[in-house]
């Protein structure tokens, strides 16, 4: 007697839908591409226990004949290829005809469709891949499945699923993905009874605000781009927009949202360096290409795609990205040609307020640091994107050069020295200048004066180190410890003093002259960090190391400054030679000129 069996269909076809269907969301991702492949202009989607219980999604498509809604839940049962040719050809979302199938064979399913133009409607019950019953049903435009208790016969499979929350955020995310890349149709999700949203037909920016909040509208670049073979749409968020965690990319290949980590890194790096290791865009990108260029059977839920020329493609993108984020740079003040005696005299003499000697430190810097420890917001910054900026013509360093060309600077951008200095909300500073006003970043501007400062002190005179009373034991794990080896001679020039002290322990000694740390041990493990973060971003150790420091040793936003100490900030800020742009690529600077207060004052 032979051992191999020839399985039977109904349990190929349960196997089948462990590919498929994994959890509620993915099963709402089959049929809500059924109903976009059927040329639905309004899609309902209605779930309950996120999704557990039921997922319901209502359609007003072309619908199906009594045969054909028989044969839809059959497997390897598609009206969307007939052929193998037609492999290299798909324009729609479905081809494998498998969904339906899977979804059945696990689930309690309804099924209510009437074909376009019929004047009777059908109906049709299955349970666990068993036809239970089909019978006419008045006519409704469309098709409306529900999909009960999801896996209700493979336990084994029920147990995995989630909690109702995030089962629930799943299809969120789902119909966010849908509903972002098709403004045209009409979308409603409910849940548990609760409208989560109702989306009218609309342009694709006004979809992107209203799916997530008016903040994004106001922080989205264009993109659109067209070569003899490609076409790319959308919009890319601007910095505003960039967050610490991933998950606000959308790339779409001829209206496919798909996964694609390479296709992904071209886009970031059409950022231009303007994002650091651990920020995370938003963007929603549309990529039309010939369907014969791609590959969609590659993955069991169809969220990858293979580029025939995946090298050509990832160019188009990164190139399409830097055009549109050179919008961007255009915030960049207009502040022209400083005097150059306020401008291009020696750093000015240090302020050191406290216990320091003045003689002993040679680097500019007061007491910021011991202020008010509360959390970073500068990162929020508001950037008016529809300002004009110019810049000034001065040599631009780093990642901001390549814009230069951009800007033409004009005789009324002179910051004026002896005009007062305020600061607001502890947090940014604003002045008067010739063409307008310009508001500082506090912690940003510091930020860069400390990394030119601690590049400066690596490569020619050393920082002076200001002697701790009591050294500091610190602890630190086998990786952070080596990284300190690494990094030990750079420390040492910006002022920094270690010792071994035991296994894997520091006596921090001396630090940087001029800064008031309070906990010494938290700066270097903050350094260790946020050196390990930057990866292979940042070109050089000497680099990585300045920036590291100058971001954790620059004051704060929420840090409050005299007005000596703002003068002393923005005088040394504006001795660098960058100060449009911080270590990390953040504007430090914006202005509104006075036209621009005339235009909204409607003046003009
Ligand atoms: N909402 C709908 N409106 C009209 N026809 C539908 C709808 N849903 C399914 N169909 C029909 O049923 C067929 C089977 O659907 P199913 O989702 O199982 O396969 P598919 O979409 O062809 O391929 P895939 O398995 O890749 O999704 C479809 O080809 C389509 O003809
Ligand atoms: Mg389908």
């Amino acid at each position: 007697m032979s051992k191999i069996r020839i399985l039977s269909e109904q349990l190929t076809n349960k196997i089948a839908a462990g590919e498929v269907v994994q959890r509620p969301a993915s099963l709402i991702k089959e049929l809500v591409e059924n109903s976009i492949d059927a040329g639905s202009t309004e899609i309902t989607v209605v779930i309950k226990n996120g999704g557990k219980s039921l997922c319901y999604v209502i359609d007003n498509g072309e619908g199906m004949s009594k045969d054909d809604l028989l044969l839809a839940f059959e497997r390897y049962a598609t009206s969307k290829i007939s052929t193998v040719d037609d492999l290299l050809d798909i324009r729609t979302l479905g081809f494998r005809g498998e969904a339906l199938a899977s979804i059945s064979a696990v689930s309690i399913v309804n099924a209510i469709s009437t074909l376009q133009g019929a004047d009777t409607g059908y109906e049709l019950r299955i349970e666990g891949g068993r036809f239970r019953d089909v019978k006419p049903h008045s006519p409704e435009p469309g098709t409306s499945i529900s999909v009960r208790n999801l896996f209700y016969n493979v336990p084994a499979r029920r147990k995995f699923l989630k909690s109702r929350e995030v089962e629930f955020r799943n299809i969120v995310e789902i119909m966010r993905k849908f509903a972002m890349i098709h403004p045209d149709i009409r979308f409603t999700f409910i849940h548990n009874e609760k409208e989560i949203f109702r989306l009218r037909a609309e342009n694709a920016k006004d979809r992107i605000e209203h799916l997530f909040s008016s903040e994004y509208g106001k922080n989205l670049l264009p993109i659109e781009n067209k070569s003899e073979i490609l076409s790319v749409s959308g919009f890319i968020g601007n910095l505003n927009l960039v967050r610490a965690r991933r998950g606000e990319q959308y790339f779409y290949v001829n209206n496919r949202f798909v996964t694609d980590r390479y296709m992904n890194h071209a886009i970031v790096s059409g950022y231009s360096g303007l994002l650091s290791r651990g920020e995370f865009p938003f963007y929603c990108i549309h990529l039309s290409i010939p369907p014969e260029m791609i590959d969609v059977n590659v993955h069991p839920t169809k969220m990858e795609v293979k580029f025939r020329n995946q090298g050509m493609v990832y160019q188009f993108l990164k190139n399409s990205v830097e055009e549109s984020i050179k919008e961007i740079t255009r915030v960049i003040p207009n502040l022209g040609k400083f005097s150059p005696s306020s401008y291009y005299s020696p750093p000015p003499i240090p302020k050191i307020q406290g216990k320091v000697d003045t003689q002993e430190a040679i680097s500019p810097t007061s007491d910021f640091q011991e202020r008010g420890k509360k959390k970073d917001t500068s990162k929020q910054a508001e950037i008016p994107m529809h300002f004009s900026h110019k810049v000034d013509q001065r040599k631009w360093t780093d990642r901001a050069e390549r814009f230069r060309d951009v800007y033409k600077p004009t005789e009324d951008d002179t910051f004026q020295v002896d005009v007062p200095l305020y600061q607001i909300h502890n947090k940014y500073i604003i002045s008067q200048i010739k063409s307008g006003l310009v508001i500082i970043d506090q912690h940003v501007a510091h930020e860069r004066v400390l990394y030119e400062e601690a590049i400066e002190s690596m490569q020619n005179e050393n920082w002076k180190a200001q002697q701790l009373l009591f050294p500091q034991i610190l602890e630190l794990s086998v990786t952070d410890f080596s990284t300190l080896l690494e990094i030990f001679p750079f420390l040492e020039k910006i002022g920094f003093r270690m010792k071994e002290f035991g296994k894997n322990t520091i006596a921090i000694e001396a630090v940087p002259a001029g800064m008031k740390w309070g906990n010494e041990g938290t700066i270097i493990k903050e350094i260790l960090d946020s050196y390990q973060d930057f990866g292979t971003k940042e070109t050089s150790i000497q680099s990585k190391v300045a920036a590291s420091f100058s971001c954790k040793a620059a004051i704060k936003s929420g840090d409050s400054l005299t007005e000596e100490e703002m003068r002393n900030l923005v005088d040394r800020l504006f001795a660098t030679k960058n100060p449009y742009f911080c270590p990390h690529g953040r504007p430090i600077i914006i202005n509104l000129t006075i036209e621009e207060l005339d235009k909204r004052f409607e003046r003009t």
